[in-house]
């Protein structure tokens, strides 16, 4: 039976990020909620052993976590990454978010040891764009990820691009590419500023819905996250078969900012570098380091984490007027925790 929190949302899936190193130096990088992004290149002593990340999944699939998804900094800069996809718990469904640069002769490997999907970070479908975007010049190395990837068989690949003032004018040629290729999807995700800064970056998402709802021959509602899904003809088509069965591409939106709904309806917990739960991208006062911790421990730490997760936007962080504001009650009843011990 999955563990369920106090407000009956089921944990069905785990996030572990196995490094917070990156190849890349993203304006816009969250670093999965623990802010500062770019390090060093070197192994860090602080990121969990394969042995432990998979001693971690082991333990989390007991209570029938069935789905992870292996996330950094950029997870490929791990070379034991295709031993701890290996050494996955044969129940669950392997994801992987990737920068896609390391894709080019590794994706059949990691396919090989049971790789089920993949998201690739593409903001951009041009160089220079790409290259102001990630302080990267690697955009054809990307393309060449993206290839490799379907060539091993990890069809749709999902592209992510994050919607915010630098990118938004790009949406509808970001569209139509996946919309005209078979094997991609898009996920537009609302730029967050919580960790990030710069929150006049931000756009409103709601008008990236409708521009979609207009265009879209079908409109889906995800379980996770209650995230809307939009099935988009290409252009070409669109102007010539107005009534006929067209082939579409799905683009998902991706909208945590402000959106209770969205949290609400989240089933996930997370697992930083270096081997603390986390039980939401935007908070820092629940983490939970494992450490040298037995499995009984391990357990013990996930109810914990469980027991304590609460929607963000809807609970923790509140309703204020016009604005959020945290929540004194909540905040009386849980003592915050250091983050960095
Ligand atoms: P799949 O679509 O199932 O592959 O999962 P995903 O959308 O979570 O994958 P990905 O790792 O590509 O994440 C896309 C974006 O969603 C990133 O910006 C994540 O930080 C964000 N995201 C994913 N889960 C959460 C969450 O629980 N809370 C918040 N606030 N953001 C999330
Ligand atoms: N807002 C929205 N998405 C972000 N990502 C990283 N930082 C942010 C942010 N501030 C996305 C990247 C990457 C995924 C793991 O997180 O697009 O694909």
């Amino acid at each position: 039976m999955a563990l369920e929190d106090e407000f009956n949302r089921e944990v069905t899936g785990i996030r572990v990020s196995l490094t917070d190193r990156c190849n890349f130096d993203c304006v816009y990088c969250h670093n999965e909620g623990l802010g500062d992004t770019r390090g060093p290149m070197d192994a860090q002593d602080e990121e969990m052993t394969a042995g432990e990340v998979v001693r971690i999944l082991e333990v989390v699939s007991e209570f029938d976590v069935e789905k992870v998804k292996f996330t950094g900094g950029e997870p490929m800069l791990r070379n034991d990454l295709e031993e701890i996809i290996q050494r996955t718990p044969d129940s669950m469904e392997v994801s992987m978010t990737t920068n896609g640069t390391f894709l080019p002769g590794r994706a059949q490997d990691l396919v090989d040891a049971g790789l089920d999907r993949v998201n690739v970070s593409q903001d951009a479908l041009d160089r220079e764009h790409f290259t102001h975007l990630t302080k990267s010049g690697a955009y054809d190395r990307v393309l060449e990820g993206v290839e490799a990837a379907l060539d091993a068989g990890l069809d749709p690949v999902k592209l992510n691009m994050v919607v915010f003032e630098p990118t938004a004018g790009y949406i509808p040629e970001m569209v139509d590419h996946v919309a005209k290729n078979n094997g991609l999807q898009l996920q537009l995700i609302e730029y967050m500023p919580e960790i990030s800064g710069n929150p006049q970056w931000a756009i409103d998402i709601e008008r990236v819905h409708d521009w979609l709802a207009e265009r879209a021959e079908r409109i889906e509602r995800r379980e996770m996250h209650g995230r809307a899904r939009y099935y988009v003809a290409p252009e070409a088509q669109r102007r010539r078969e107005q009534d006929s069965d067209v082939d579409t591409g799905m683009v998902e939106i991706v909208d945590p900012v402000e959106n209770a709904d969205f949290c609400a309806n989240c089933h996930r917990v997370r697992v930083t570098h270096d081997g603390k739960f986390k039980g939401c991208l935007n908070r820092h006062d629940d983490l939970r380091p494992m450490g040298e911790m037995t499995r009984e421990e391990i357990r013990e730490a996930f109810r914990a984490t469980v027991e304590s997760r609460v929607p963000y936007y809807g609970e923790y962080f509140i309703r204020d007027g016009d604005g959020w504001t945290l929540n004194e009650k909540y905040m009386e009843t849980h003592e915050p925790q250091p983050a960095n011990d």
